[in-house]
C-alpha cells in the first residue's frame, strides 16, 4: 500500500512511539525554521512579560516537517501543559467545550489535522480563541437561549497539511500563521548525528550521514526511518558498522533511490512516460493506468516530485520534465514540440 512506502512522510502507530524518545524537547534542540522559531522566540517572550498565554500558532506544510513536535516544545517553554486533539476526533461541539474546559491557565490546546474540524464545532471555537468564552445555545425554538461559559485563556495550536481547506474566519484568528519548510542536507546531518547518538549508534561516518540525508526528502521523519533502516541492515549483515556502502546497500535493498524517490514515485512517473508520452495527462487518468488512488498520489506522491522539479502542474494535467526523465533514464518528450499532442489542447 502506498501508505507503507518507506519514504512516506506518514507516520505510522508502532512509529510515533519511536519518534517520541526522537523527538526534540526544548526550543534549543529544534534543528532549522529559523525564521518561524525566531517569530516564536519573540511572542513568547513578550507574553511572558505581560503574563499572558502566547498567541494562537497556525502551523502547516507536509507531513514529517515537524508540527507536533513544534507544539509541545512551545507548550514545554511558555511552562505549560498540552492538551492534544484532532480535528476528526472533535466530531461534537461538546467535544471541544469538554477539552476547553478541561485547560488550565495558559495551557496549549493543539489541534492536529485543523483542516478536519466540522464546522459546527468551527463556531465553538471562535469566541473561544478570541474571548475565553464558550456560547452553548439551550433549548430549542423559542425558549432557546445561550448561556456564556468562561474557559481559562489558553494558546490554540493547530496543525494542517492543507492550509487551503481552512476558512477564512478561523484562520484569521490565528495571530501567528507560518508554513514550515523541508529541511535542508545541514540541518538533516544535525537531526540524523542528534538521532544515532540515541539510538546508540555512535558517530556516524560523514559520507553515510550524507547519503541519508539525501535521501530523506527535506523530511525529519523519513531521515529518522531510514536512519533506522540503516541500523537494522548494519546490525545484521555489517556486526553493526556503517559506512557508505552499507548505507547504499541497505537504501538500495529498500528500493529508495539516490534522490530517495521509491517504486511508487518511480510508477508514477513512468507511467506519465510510457502511457501518456510525458504528458501532459489528468491526474484521474495517470491513478487508473497504475490502478491507484488519486488522492493517494495527490497528496504522497506528486508534492515531492514537484518540489524537485520532476513534475510540472499544467492547466491540461500533469507534465514530466527533462530533470525527471533524465533521472530514469529515458527520452524526454517535449510537449510543445510533439506533433502528436498539437490538437490535445482542444481534446480535453
Ligand atoms: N526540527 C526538528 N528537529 C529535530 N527533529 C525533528 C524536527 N522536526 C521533526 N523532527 C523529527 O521528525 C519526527 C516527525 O515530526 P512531527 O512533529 O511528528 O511532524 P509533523 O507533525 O509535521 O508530521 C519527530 O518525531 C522528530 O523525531
Ligand atoms: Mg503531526
Amino acid at each position: 500500500m502506498a501508505t507503507d512506502r518507506l519514504i512516506s512522510a506518514q507516520a505510522t502507530p508502532q512509529e510515533e512511539q519511536i519518534n517520541w524518545a526522537l523527538r526534540p524537547t526544548d526550543i534549543s534542540s529544534y534543528v532549522g525554521q529559523s525564521e518561524l522559531i525566531e517569530r516564536l522566540r519573540i511572542a513568547i517572550a513578550a507574553a511572558k512579560q505581560r503574563s499572558e498565554p502566547m498567541e494562537h500558532v497556525l502551523l502547516h506544510g507536509p507531513p514529517g516537517l515537524g508540527k507536533t513536535t513544534l507544539a509541545h516544545v512551545l507548550a514545554t517553554e511558555m511552562g505549560s501543559g498540552v492538551t492534544a486533539t484532532s480535528g476528526p476526533s472533535l466530531a461534537r461541539g461538546t467535544d471541544l467545550v469538554t477539552a476547553l474546559q478541561r485547560l488550565n491557565q495558559g495551557d496549549v490546546l493543539f489541534i492536529d489535522e485543523i483542516h478536519r474540524l466540522p464546522i459546527a464545532v468551527e463556531e465553538f471555537i471562535y469566541p473561544a480563541m478570541e474571548d475565553f468564552r464558550i456560547d452553548l445555545t439551550l433549548d430549542s425554538g423559542l425558549s432557546a437561549r445561550t448561556v456564556q461559559i468562561k474557559c481559562k485563556p489558553f494558546t490554540l495550536i493547530g496543525a494542517t497539511t492543507r492550509a487551503g481547506l481552512l476558512s477564512s474566519p478561523l484562520r484569521s484568528r490565528f495571530g501567528i500563521v507560518h508554513h514550515l519548510r523541508y529541511y535542508t542536507r545541514e540541518e538533516l546531518l544535525l537531526i540524523l548525528s542528534r538521532s544515532a547518538g540515541l539510538l546508540n549508534m555512535g558517530a556516524l561516518p560523514a559520507p553515510a550521514a550524507t547519503m541519508i540525508a539525501d535521501r530523506s526528502r527535506g523530511t525529519p521523519r523519513i531521515a529518522n526511518r531510514l536512519l533506522r533502516r540503516v541500523r537494522d541492515f548494519a546490525q545484521v549483515r555489517h556486526k553493526g558498522v556503517v559506512n557508505a556502502d552499507v548505507v547504499e546497500a541497505a537504501l538500495s535493498l529498500e528500493g529508495v533511490d539516490s534522490l530517495g524517490l521509491d517504486e511508487l514515485d518511480r510508477k508514477y512517473l513512468r507511467t506519465i512516460a510510457g502511457t501518456y508520452r510525458c504528458g501532459p495527462v489528468g491526474l484521474e487518468a495517470i491513478a487508473a493506468t497504475m490502478n491507484e488512488d488519486s488522492g493517494t498520489l495527490e497528496d504522497v506522491v506528486e508534492p515531492f516530485l514537484l518540489q524537485i522539479g520532476f513534475l510540472a502542474r499544467t492547466r491540461r494535467g500533469r507534465a514530466l520534465t527533462r530533470a525527471a526523465a533524465n533521472h530514469l533514464g529515458i527520452t524526454f518528450i517535449d510537449p510543445d514540440a510533439d506533433p502528436a499532442k498539437s490538437t490535445s489542447l482542444f481534446n480535453d
